[in-house]
């Protein structure tokens, strides 16, 4: 058995990283370290695509110089699975292929569930060579090219990591990532300027627009190639342009053009919504946050800024809508942000595989923004990601950044668990069904119909139905005896009516709404009658008792490979499968107590709900 999880997808690769210094010498040392014989064909022009011929007996790669590592390890993939390698000329759908570090400077990671930072410790950088390289090999073997290090909520130290204090540290690492095609982005804090002595931090001002200038070119001096510089402003507490009267164009047209004469690129998240709501009054409705903050700014960001907006409009839930500032602003450059971490979705505890979500995005949303980026789930545990199998999100996030809309969730699975676990893994099957049930499995049991924020305040992990209810995040589902969810139609709260007309039609009545988003966009009773016959509240107990099921399954699954796998690694993933099934039982008796409570209505079949 080869399968080692700190191997990852990759188990052919040394255990030693080869000291290489640019993507081509990279790719012929993995090549050579392998005894394959290809040439190797640098064509500029072919940017980050790549095309692998047969040779005789070896291949031939062609591609810019990225390219060509792509196509090395593409090619090392399809020889380890068995597959034929030969490709024409493949490009990829997205220009930045981004992930998103949330790591502080003091080791923790903000939402990591692998444990901590393998960049930082007690306040200053702290990381093992051959493990970053071992990152940068995993990361160029699908594509990804670039990524931050820092947590986008910057404090000190993080906010000296663009300042000669940190600078030369942060050159270290992009050196070596740079043999992986990788380039850096650094989290800033918009008030750095005001940190570091000015008076003010107002983007109009002269004096600001002096420092940002100066501070760029001092990092483009450690770093010529830094990719740019990612911003969370005016959200949860973080400073930003509305500090000054300025409006979102204004605050990040400024660093855009302290960064274009470098070729930066400036990357704004649009996460901009009040946080500190007040539950009484209905009149606020978070998801239309992102859009009222930028929709309006069209046209005024510069060619360089990168809006960033997350996948739905709330925050990572289990189901939420696209967000409709995704279908908005055809004049501006954008970014679609997903979340591997698994925040709201299991914490890589419970199996959550992600394609089905990016399946769901792409379905709707015609015009895909150029850019993407997502959330690491990575952090210092052995196997990366805490739970093993969580390493198929990241892989196949990097095969879904890289093929756009030819990407099949399904068999990007079946390639990442012949590479992970071995072309002769007899479970791969029921491996494959497992993953591929999992984020139905973990939305029926937790806030299913589109509900979301039922979770445990904070830590985000496990049930608290009223957790976020009276509480100011904006996050609230209003349930009472008669009926839950809120009212986003043009009746209510005017939400839907932020999509383009087909969408706001569809989502506005409650009979043409996709079930799944039935509560997301309405608000409903429980006595409902939804599309099979069963009542709205049928519906939610059924849900939470399937859940529960499908989470036993896994389990039972799981015990079932016993001996396919080594035995470590199978009681690894024991312990966490049990956890699942005691988080999805906790969430399904409390929610279906929750909502029995109100209603007073049984079971229609009969089933324990407590009291
Ligand atoms: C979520 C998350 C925060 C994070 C924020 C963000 O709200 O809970 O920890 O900082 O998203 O995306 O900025």
């Amino acid at each position: 058995m080869l399968f080692c999880a700190k191997k990852c997808w990759l188990p052919f690769l040394s255990d030693e990283s080869p000291k290489t210094t640019s993507p081509v010498d990279t790719a012929r040392a993995e090549l050579t370290q392998m005894g394959v014989n290809a040439a190797l064909k640098v064509e500029e022009k072919m940017g980050d695509g790549y095309a692998i011929e047969k040779n005789g007996d070896g291949y031939v790669i062609r591609g810019g110089e990225k390219g060509i590592l792509y196509g090395a390890y593409r090619l090392l993939q399809k020889m380890y699975l068995g597959q034929d390698a030969c490709c024409e000329e493949t490009q990829p759908a997205y220009q930045l292929r981004m992930l998103n570090h949330w790591d502080n400077m003091n080791g923790q990671i903000e939402r990591g569930y692998a444990g901590h930072s393998f960049f930082f410790k007690d306040s200053r950088f702290c990381w093992d060579e051959n493990r970053i390289r071992f990152y940068g090999r995993m990361l160029a073997s699908v594509g990804i090219n670039a990524v931050t290090l820092n947590n986008v909520n910057v404090h000190y130290p993080a906010d000296r990591l663009c300042t000669e204090e940190l600078l030369p540290e942060v050159k270290k690492i992009a050196d070596v990532l740079r043999a992986y095609g990788i380039r850096l982005i650094i989290s800033v804090d918009y008030a750095l300027p005001v940190t570091l002595g000015l008076e003010t931090a107002d983007p109009l001002d002269e004096r600001v627009q002096a420092f940002w200038n100066k501070q760029v070119d001092l990092i483009y001096s450690y770093v010529p190639d830094l990719c740019g510089f990612l911003v969370k402003a005016d959200s949860e507490f973080r400073p930003g342009p509305y500090m000054y009267k300025r409006n979102h164009a204004e605050g990040a047209n400024l660093l855009a053009r302290a960064l274009k004469p470098h070729n930066g690129v400036l990357i704004w998240r649009c996460f901009v919504y009040n946080c500190r709501q007040n539950w009484r009054d209905h009149s606020i409705d978070r998801p239309k946050a992102a859009y009222e903050n930028y929709a309006y700014l069209d046209g005024k960001f510069d060619d360089n800024v990168i809006l960033q907006v997350k996948n739905g409009p709330y925050d990572f839930q289990v189901r939420e809508p696209v967000s409709p500032l995704l279908f908005a602003m055809p004049g501006t450059c954008k970014a679609i942000e997903y979340q591997l971490a698994q925040e709201y979705t299991g914490q890589q505890i419970d199996l959550y595989y992600m394609a089905e979500v990016w399946h769901e995005v792409m379905d709707v949303l015609e015009d895909m923004p150029p850019h993407i980026a997502a959330v690491t789930n990575l952090g210092d545990d052995e196997n990366w990601t805490g739970h093993t199998l969580a390493q198929a999100n990241l892989y196949a996030y990097g095969e879904m950044a890289w093929l756009g809309r030819a990407f099949d969730g399904t068999k990007v699975l079946k390639d990442w668990i012949g590479l992970t676990f071995g072309q002769d893994f007899e479970e791969k099957d029921r491996l494959e069904k497992m993953m591929l049930s999992s984020r139905g499995i973990y939305e029926k049991y937790t806030a299913n119909l589109g509900l979301g924020w039922m979770v445990t305040p904070h830590s985000h992990y496990g049930p608290d139905a009223e957790g976020y209810e009276y509480d100011l995040w904006g996050t609230y589902h209003r349930a009472n005896r008669e009926a839950v969810g809120i009212d986003r139609s043009d009746k209510g709260t005017g939400y839907a009516q932020q999509y383009p007309e087909k969408l706001a039609k569809l989502y506005n009545d409650p009979a043409t709404c996709p079930e799944k988003m039935l509560l997301f966009f309405h608000r409903m009773r429980y006595d409902y009658v939804m599309q099979d016959g069963r009542t709205l509240l049928q519906r939610l107990y059924d849900d939470h008792f399937e859940g529960l099921a499908g989470a036993e399954k896994l389990l039972e699954d799981w015990q079932a490979m016993e001996g396919k796998l080594p035995q470590a690694e199978w009681e690894y993933g024991l312990d966490r499968f049990r956890r699942q099934v005691e988080n999805a039982r906790n969430w399904c008796d409390r929610m279906n107590t929750y909502f029995h409570r109100f209603t007073l209505i049984p079971d229609e079949k009969g089933r324990t709900i407590y009291d």
